[in-house]
């Protein structure tokens, strides 16, 4: 394990390493994956993915009438599903933000230690000081943090739809303290003029693009586009073509003109992106720059957790349930729900439903 010293005292993080799964043959996969449908077909459950998850996942996902999508629509896509078991292939704090709005689902995820630097580094008890602290400033949490964190806000966003919401919030003179990711925080900053007080938190996979090494890169590909999730540094973001939830670099990749892309994301997301246009060159973005200690290599570790396998034995055993307090979960759902109306009166992301 390698780890991660946050300033103000934070907790350290401990970034796993990325796991490796012991490779299945076709024949194994094609049966581990009938297993998975069958089972997810007894039990009333439906299979709801991040675009960062493995290929094989992704795929199974769409073939059993599941979805792959960004964390807005993760959230959107479980609140309306029938089914009575949601199956969250992502991080925690997905799973958990299904279960505060579906209280009355049951939510399993394939590994519950599934978590993220941004949820890790935001402790509920130091955040909630935080805030006390500055009880003039609206409270905007980015999704990707605990239900209790969420429980202590006035909006959830995500990547998605966090300028738009910081937007509305500075038109109407509010100051805004935000958490956890600073850099996300700083990009929405820049482009909404918002006053805006933050939390220092990061994500480590984004942190470890290199602005030297995409120099680079760009000038070996003169005519690619860059692709920058908003979590990644400053002088990322500077270089980028487009900045946008995954959703959005989804999107950037099918309807651009250009043939090569640089993508400064999880590499999950190339599974998506090369489905929704084949003939397009994919290229990571740089990650171990010289002196460089990478620690993930833009692959999240933890959603490295979820697999084929351990997605068939969680529907198998049971385990892996999502619980909430009820008394959190009634405080979170309603910055949750407000995001979720915003998108909705806003028309924010509805036409990329589904697939990109
Ligand atoms: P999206 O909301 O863009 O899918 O991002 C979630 C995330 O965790 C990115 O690192
Ligand atoms: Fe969290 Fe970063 Fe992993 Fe996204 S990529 S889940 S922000 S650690």
């Amino acid at each position: 394990m390698s780890s991660q010293q946050s300033p103000l005292n934070l907790p350290t993080i401990d970034v796993p390493p990325h796991p490796e799964w012991p490779s299945l043959s076709d024949s194994e996969k094609t049966a581990l994956k009938r297993r998975i449908i069958k089972l997810l077909e007894q039990q009333n459950a439906v299979l709801v993915a991040h675009y960062y998850t493995n290929a094989d996942l992704q795929a199974l996902a769409e073939e059993s009438g599941g979805c792959v999508a960004d964390s807005l629509e993760m959230a959107r896509f479980g609140a309306a599903q029938e089914a009575q078991t949601l199956v969250v292939c992502g991080v925690r704090f997905m799973g958990e933000t299904a279960k505060i709005l579906s209280p009355e689902k049951r939510v399993i995820m394939p590994d519950l230690g599934a978590t993220c630097s941004l949820d890790e580094g935001c402790p509920a008890d130091k955040f909630s000081d935080f805030c006390d602290q500055h009880p003039d400033h609206t409270v905007v949490v980015y999704a990707n943090t605990s239900a209790e964190v969420k429980a202590r806000s006035d909006w959830v966003v995500t990547s998605g739809i966090a300028l738009p919401i910081v937007k509305y919030l500075a038109e109407k003179g509010e100051k805004v303290l935000w958490a956890p990711d600073r850099h996300l925080g700083n990009y929405v900053q820049g482009v909404s003029g918002a006053e805006m007080l933050f939390w220092p938190g990061s994500c480590v996979v984004h942190e470890e693009f290199k602005s030297v090494a995409l120099e680079r890169i760009k000038r070996l590909h003169p005519d690619a586009a860059v692709l920058v999730h908003p979590e990644s540094p400053q002088n990322i973001v500077d270089q980028a073509d487009v900045i946008g939830s995954t959703t959005a670099l989804i999107k950037a990749v099918s309807e651009m003109k250009n043939k090569e892309f640089i993508v400064a994301t999880d590499g999950g997301i190339f599974y998506k992106m090369q489905q929704m246009a084949p003939d397009k060159v994919l290229i990571e973005a740089p990650t171990a720059g010289e002196g460089a200690t990478c620690i993930s290599c833009a692959h999240c570790p933890w959603m490295g957790m979820n697999a084929l396998q351990n997605l068939a034995e969680v529907l198998e055993s049971g385990a892996n349930e999502i619980h909430i307090d009820p008394a959190i979960q009634e405080r979170a759902v309603v910055p949750i729900q407000r995001m979720l109306d915003f998108a909705r009166t806003h028309d924010i992301g509805m036409k990329e439903k589904g697939n990109a």
